[in-house]
C-alpha cells in the first residue's frame, strides 16, 4: 500500500484525493491518511502531492516508518475524503516545516 507521511502534517493539499480510483483516503483534523487494505497501488496519487508527502510503503523514509502503522490505525478511526477541498489556511507556511509530527491532531 501507499503511505502518507510528515510532510501532509498541517498541509492536508488533497489533491491526492481527487485521484484515487478506491476511495481511500481517510481524514483527520490537519493529515490525510491512506487505508492499506483498500489501496490498489495504482500510484496515482504519488504525483498529485504538491510536498511529496506519498511514499510506497517500501520506500518509506527510515524515519517515518512509523507512519506505515498510524495510516493503518487512524484509516479505522477517521472517516473517507472523495473530493478535494481547500488546504489548510497555514499549508504553505507548514510545507516548509521538515520535523512537525509532534503538530498532528488525532
Ligand atoms: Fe489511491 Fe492509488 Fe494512491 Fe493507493 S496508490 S491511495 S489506490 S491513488
Ligand atoms: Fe496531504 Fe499531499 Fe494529500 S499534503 S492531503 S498527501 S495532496
Amino acid at each position: 500500500a501507499y503511505v502518507v507521511c510528515e510532510a501532509c502534517i498541517r498541509c492536508k493539499y488533497t489533491d491526492c484525493v481527487d485521484v484515487c480510483p478506491v476511495d481511500c483516503f481517510h481524514e483527520g483534523p490537519n493529515f490525510l491518511v491512506i487505508d492499506p487494505d483498500e489501496c490498489i497501488d495504482c500510484t496515482l496519487c504519488v504525483a498529485e502531492c504538491p510536498v511529496e508527502a506519498i511514499y510506497a510503503e517500501d520506500d518509506v523514509p527510515e524515519d517515518q516508518r512509523d507512519f506505515i502503522a498510524l495510516n493503518a490505525e487512524l484509516a479505522k478511526v477517521w472517516k473517507v475524503i472523495t473530493e478535494r477541498k481547500d488546504p489548510l489556511p497555514d499549508a504553505e507556511e507548514w510545507a516548509k516545516v521538515k520535523n512537525k509530527r509532534d503538530q498532528l491532531i488525532r
